[in-house]
């Protein structure tokens, strides 16, 4: 069975997806670290980003391996080496490329083939898994989503402000949701859950009902 969370940066998507998975004894696919780690081979590549082709070629040359905990680019574990303020300014260059995303559905279609899987990131259930069993579109206001990762950031020793985190969240929202393709948006069929004001264990209840609803067979506990 496959079940696909899309959603914002900040929505709590990664923690809740992960946990998600853990509860159902289920895969995880974290996506959104799969763009980072190609970027991250750009930079390190000095790469040109208005070389939309060599961009591409360099997609296709990555070696991108994860597994439920660790990202490894060509051999290297790279966990921490993604999360950077760097890499996250600079992935909309990947992002925006249709040959890339194409290479990224791709392996993410390998890496889900005959598992059970919890697959998060924008376009899992509009582009990638369009017949996924269980969509979920996860979300929050901006001000709530910002104060998240500025913490978040803060805990990895970043210091910006509320200010600067609210302004970079507003560029990469409008940039997700315009893309020519892959872009963030609610599939029709998802179920929409805003997460301001509820706490982590109040959401996954909510999922873990809703998916554990649609498993044949399966029981409570
Ligand atoms: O979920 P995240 O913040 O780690 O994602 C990083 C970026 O990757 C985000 O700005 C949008 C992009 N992304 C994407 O375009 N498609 C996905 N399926 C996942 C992430």
């Amino acid at each position: 069975m496959i079940v696909t969370i899309d959603g914002p940066a900040g929505a709590g998507k990664s923690t809740i997806a992960r946990a998600l998975a853990d509860r159902l004894a289920f895969a995880f696919l974290d996506t959104g670290a799969m763009y980072r780690a190609v970027t991250l081979d750009a930079l390190r590549s000095h790469a040109s980003w208005e070389d939309a082709g060599a961009l591409a070629e360099l997609a296709r040359r990555s070696k991108i391996e994860l597994d439920e905990t660790q990202v490894y680019l060509n051999g290297d574990d790279v966990s921490d080496a993604i999360r950077t303020t760097e890499v996250t300014t600079h992935i909309h260059f990947m992002a925006d490329n249709p040959a890339v995303r194409e290479r990224m559905v791709e392996l993410q279609r390998m890496y889900a083939d005959g598992k059970d899987i919890v697959t998060e990131g924008r376009d899992q259930g509009t582009v990638v898994f369009p017949d996924a069993e269980c969509k979920i579109f996860l979300t929050a206001s901006p001000d709530e989503r910002a104060r998240r990762r500025l913490e978040e950031l803060r805990q990895r020793g970043e210091s910006p402000t509320l200010a600067e985190v609210l302004q970079q969240q507003d560029q990469r929202d409008l940039r997700d949701s315009s893309r020519g393709v892959g872009r963030l948006e609610k599939a029709q069929d998802a179920i929409e859950v805003i997460t301001d004001g509820l706490t982590p264990d109040q959401v996954l209840a909510h999922l873990l009902e809703f998916v554990r609803a649609r498993i044949p067979d399966q029981q409570d506990g």
